[in-house]
């Protein structure tokens, strides 16, 4: 393949953002915006308004991260196609197919969670293929057999609310605020893991799919029975992360085995839990495996991940007049 240097554009949801990344330097420049003082209000994203923010915040990240990487000549722009709120991601898609267009540049439609299961690769320290992903954000709880770039196999997802769901309605219920999931974290520590005894979803049966919405009743009805102070909810918060902790600990070592890999890579927002990270690598240690995280700022939703898919996948890259193409639905 190829050098290429490609600007990653990303604005599947409430965060707009830009990175450059060259094929031989790696990363050279990453910016973003998060929206997430915007929505706080509301309790949840805001379709329309996260789309005019994008409007308003893509083009200067765009120069932001062009200027500190040096004006780089680009090759190729790729951007978010898909999953995601599709008034966002028609943002980003009419600036990259509008870049593409006014500097003859080729343009990719990437997928968001390929974006997430890639994200690894941008470490110094990345893990050969094949792996084993868990992917856990917002909008997915997913199990991937990684063979190369493209070449995924499902081995199990959640049959209902995605983890970083569970969180933020957990953290809902305990009126954290929105996002949640690391304000529940955080209070998470000040609690005692074992005050409750809440199911593990799926664990005794076979297979490796999820499901959270059982967990999600259980810390409803102990939020309703407990006591309205700080201790009891750390304690409901700590309690929960724990049942949530152990279930994806197990599968993911339960898809080890199936699967006879070595490599487990963990991406998307939840991957940032540091309660995780430590139960994961302590597992780890114990069953043999290797372990990979992407920094937390590329756990979240970022362009950089963006961009290093582009990258990789340079050659599918097309010029000419490039439509604003996006999709709320795509399946990996
Ligand atoms: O990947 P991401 O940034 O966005 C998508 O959903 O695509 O993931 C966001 C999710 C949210 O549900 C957020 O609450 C959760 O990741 N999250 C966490 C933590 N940091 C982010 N959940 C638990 N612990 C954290 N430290
Ligand atoms: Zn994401």
């Amino acid at each position: 393949q190829r050098k290429n240097v490609i600007l990653g554009i990303e604005s599947s949801c409430d965060e707009s953002a830009a990175a450059i990344y060259d094929s031989e330097r790696g990363l050279l420049a990453h910016a973003l915006h998060s929206q997430v003082a915007l929505h706080a209000d509301y309790g949840g994203v805001v379709p329309e308004l996260a789309s005019r923010d994008h409007i308003r915040k893509l083009m200067p990240l765009i120069e932001q991260v062009s200027a500190e990487a040096g004006a780089p000549q680009l090759t190729g722009i790729a951007y978010t196609r898909g999953p995601g709120l599709v008034g966002a991601l028609l943002v980003g898609a009419s600036v990259a197919a509008g870049l593409g267009m006014s500097r003859g540049l080729p343009v990719l439609g990437v997928h968001h969670m390929e974006g997430h299961l890639l994200s690894p690769l941008l470490e110094k320290r990345a893990p050969a293929f094949p792996f084993v992903a868990l992917l856990v954000s917002g909008g997915h709880t997913l199990l991937v057999q990684v063979e190369g770039v493209g070449r995924y196999r499902m081995l199990g997802e959640s049959l209902d609310d995605a983890v970083g769901e569970a969180f933020d309605k957990c953290a809902k219920m305990l009126a954290l605020g929105y996002p949640g999931g690391p304000a529940l974290a955080a209070l998470a520590q000040a609690g005692r893991r074992d005050a409750y005894d809440f199911p593990r979803p799926m664990l005794k049966r076979p297979g490796l799919d999820f499901s959270f919405s059982g967990l999600k009743t259980a810390v409803m009805l102990a939020v309703k029975g407990a006591p309205d102070t700080r201790q009891a909810h750390a304690d409901i918060a700590a309690s929960f992360e724990q049942a949530v902790v152990d279930t994806l600990v197990a599968k993911c070592a339960r898809a080890l085995k199936q699967t006879g890999l070595g490599r487990l890579v963990v991406a998307g927002g939840v991957g940032a839990n540091r309660h995780l990270r430590a139960a994961l690598t302590q597992c780890g240690a114990r069953d043999g495996f290797e372990l990979y995280f992407p920094q937390s700022q590329f756990c979240t939703d970022n362009a950089a991940m963006i961009a290093l898919v582009g990258s990789l996948r340079a050659d599918e890259m097309r010029t000419g007049i490039a439509p604003a193409d996006a999709v709320a639905r795509w399946p990996l």
